[in-house]
């Protein structure tokens, strides 16, 4: 699988309002937390499950458990912060990884300015960035990643350009892309239309 539209009603509703130019900063920073933690059992429908006997209460039976720490989030600062928090709500013992990655305003090139990672060998990445433009910050992240061995890399993003998603699909195969929408396409200045507009100056510094 390389590309997933979670089309849930419930998810595009809270994105919808993520859209409204309105919207204030809070309101902004709880809406992607909780698109984050219910995006969670969408993307994670098929990993390995190990069963254990436990006991409850009241009796004893073989039950189903996610081996938490074979999971890793990998956070692109800064507008994957509300993400990671939701993320984190649905496996506390996931490690966290940062990645941060900006555009130069005068080539949309990304550039990578800060990195810490954990190990990531045999684990189950997922990158969490709310925007997938141009493909330039995924594809740079993605090979900052690879070369750590993981098992499988996951991208969540929540509003994508067509061709962000197709470049992204021809260079990276192997990387199962989960999007909440595919918008219409890129302006000149690499933003999504209609998009959600600057999310990392809407969510942290507007007001300012
Ligand atoms: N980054 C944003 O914050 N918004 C876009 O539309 C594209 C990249």
């Amino acid at each position: 699988m390389a590309l997933r539209v979670l089309n849930n009603p419930l998810l595009k509703h809270k994105l919808n309002i993520v859209r409204q130019k309105q919207t204030p900063p809070d309101k902004l920073r709880t809406l992607l937390e909780e698109i984050a933690l219910m995006s969670m059992p969408l993307i994670f429908e098929d990993i390995p499950i190990r069963v254990e006997r436990i006991e409850t209460p009241t009796g004893v039976g073989d039950f189903e458990f996610v081996e938490e720490e074979d999971f890793v989030f990998v956070c692109i600062l800064r507008a994957g912060l509300p993400l990671l928090n939701g993320a984190l709500q649905a496996l506390p013992g996931a490690g966290v990884g940062f990645l941060a990655i900006k555009r130069k305003e005068q080539n949309l090139e990304a550039e990578l300015f800060y990195k810490r990672l954990p190990s990531l060998e045999g684990k189950c990445v997922v990158l969490l960035d709310p925007m997938l433009a141009t493909g330039g910050t995924l594809n740079l992240a993605l090979s900052e990643l690879k070369p750590l061995k993981p098992k499988r890399l996951i991208s969540l993003n929540l509003v994508a350009s067509p061709e962000g998603v197709e470049r992204i699909i021809s260079e990276h195969p192997d990387v199962d892309l989960f999007i909440l929408n595919i918008d219409e396409g890129l302006n000149p200045a690499g933003y999504i239309v209609p998009g959600v507009g600057d999310i990392g100056d809407r969510l942290f510094t507007e007001g300012l």
